[in-house]
């Protein structure tokens, strides 16, 4: 088979690692950055330490409405395409990125594969859920990391077109944690001020479109923050830096120690020490249930509500009361309860679309 993959974000560049190093034990695939990250610490920084493979185009496009910037990469995608007449194309999650490679291969007759399928929110103003439902109905092949993901696809009518392979995330996390201890991560960012021990820090994201409209929510936030027993970690997405660094300094607080994004390494070592986590990323959500870290997520809608159980994973409204209540409810850990998969699913992933291709050779498409 020939795949072209496309990445352009984060949190894609994780799951294509997994999954690239599995599919090229037997496949071609072609790796196109849509160049929608592209600081060093957001981008190649992945590339490095997951030995992902050099990308073949980087066609970088970034920035902009979300209309300029899915437009302009339908239109570059689509060259690639034309040129490349790949099988597949392979997309992961539900960034502008994964919308405009799935569109452009649909509309050319391509067989698209969706990793993270199925994932809802109900919520249409976030604007993942528009490019995660247009995706999902222009796909060929549906892959869900969870069982919601494959009951939400069944009340859709595209169960005919789905799986359950469990989740790329997870894959990762398992075999990346341990591989940096909490002394090597680059505590230089976070020089002399850290008394910053394992299990005795928080660590924070936030970096939503619906939290980063004006101060309010980042300001509530780090008001619960400055109120916590130990020092909390916040690498900020660079969608925030402006005003993240401008309200800590306006307010002067002190108990949050602000630093650049870290590397995916140092992330999930950070998750694995953490005492909590308070996030608005769909990753560290699962990732703070992987490591059986209390979760606060700070979003009105439920993103894996795998992870909503037993006080795991709480949503709390961008208000310092309830952001400091949530933190301070009780979570239980039922050590049976494996919703994410067996740490395998990139060979599902590959599987799912080898059989694909044989029954539709088999059926002389
Ligand atoms: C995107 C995804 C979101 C995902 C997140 C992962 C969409 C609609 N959203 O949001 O689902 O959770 O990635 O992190 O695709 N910027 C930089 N340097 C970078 C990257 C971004 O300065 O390396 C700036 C951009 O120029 C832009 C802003 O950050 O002004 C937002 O970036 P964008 O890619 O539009 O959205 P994210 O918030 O990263
Ligand atoms: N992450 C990282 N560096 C950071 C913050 C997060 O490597 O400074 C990792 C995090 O551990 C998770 C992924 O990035 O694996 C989540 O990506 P992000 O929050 O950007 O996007 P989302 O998951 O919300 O789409």
């Amino acid at each position: 088979m020939k795949v072209v993959t496309i990445v352009g974000a984060r949190p894609q560049f994780i799951k294509a690692a997994v999954v690239s190093h599995i599919l090229r034990k037997k496949h071609t695939e072609i790796l196109v950055h849509t160049g929608q990250h592209y600081d060093y610490n957001m981008s190649q920084q992945f590339f490095e330490e997951l030995a992902i493979p050099e990308a073949d185009y980087n066609l970088g496009i970034s920035g902009g409405t979300h209309g300029k910037m899915t437009g302009r990469m339908l239109m570059a995608i689509e060259e690639v395409l034309q040129k490349e007449q790949p099988d597949w194309l392979l997309v992961y999650g539900d960034t502008n990125s994964t919308l405009a490679g799935g569109l452009a291969a649909a509309k050319l007759h391509i067989p698209v594969c969706h990793v993270e399928a199925g994932a809802r929110t109900y919520s249409r103003t976030n604007p993942e859920e528009l490019n995660r439902i247009c995706t999902d109905h222009i796909a060929a092949l549906l892959l869900a990391s969870t069982q919601s993901g494959m009951d939400c696809m069944e009340k859709e009518g595209l169960s005919e077109r789905a799986a359950l392979v469990g989740d790329p995330m997870y894959d990762a996390f398992l075999e990346y944690s341990g591989r940096t201890e909490l002394t090597d991560i680059r505590l230089a960012l976070l020089e002399g001020t850290l008394a910053c021990v394992p299990d005795k820090y928080y660590y924070l994201t936030c970096h939503r479109e619906e939290n980063t409209r004006n101060d309010r929510t980042l300001l509530e936030i780090f008001r619960a923050m400055e109120q916590l027993d130990a020092p909390v970690l916040y690498p900020v997405h660079p969608r925030n830096k402006e005003r993240a660094l401008r309200i800590k300094q306006e307010q002067a607080f002190h108990n949050l120690i602000l630093t650049e994004p870290v590397g995916y390494l140092e992330s999930i070592c950070l998750v694995n020490h953490a005492e909590k986590i308070v996030t608005d990323s769909g990753g560290l959500q699962r990732e703070a249930f992987f490591a059986e870290k209390k979760c606060i997520t700070i979003l009105d809608f439920v993103c894996w509500p795998e992870t909503m159980v037993e006080g795991r994973n709480q949503l709390a409204k961008p208000v310092a009361e309830d952001i400091l209540d949530k933190l301070g409810q009780p979570q239980r850990v039922v050590e049976t309860y494996h919703p994410f998969g067996d740490g395998h699913s990139a060979e599902k992933i590959v599987k799912a679309m080898e059989v694909y291709q044989t029954k539709r050779g088999s059926e002389g498409l």
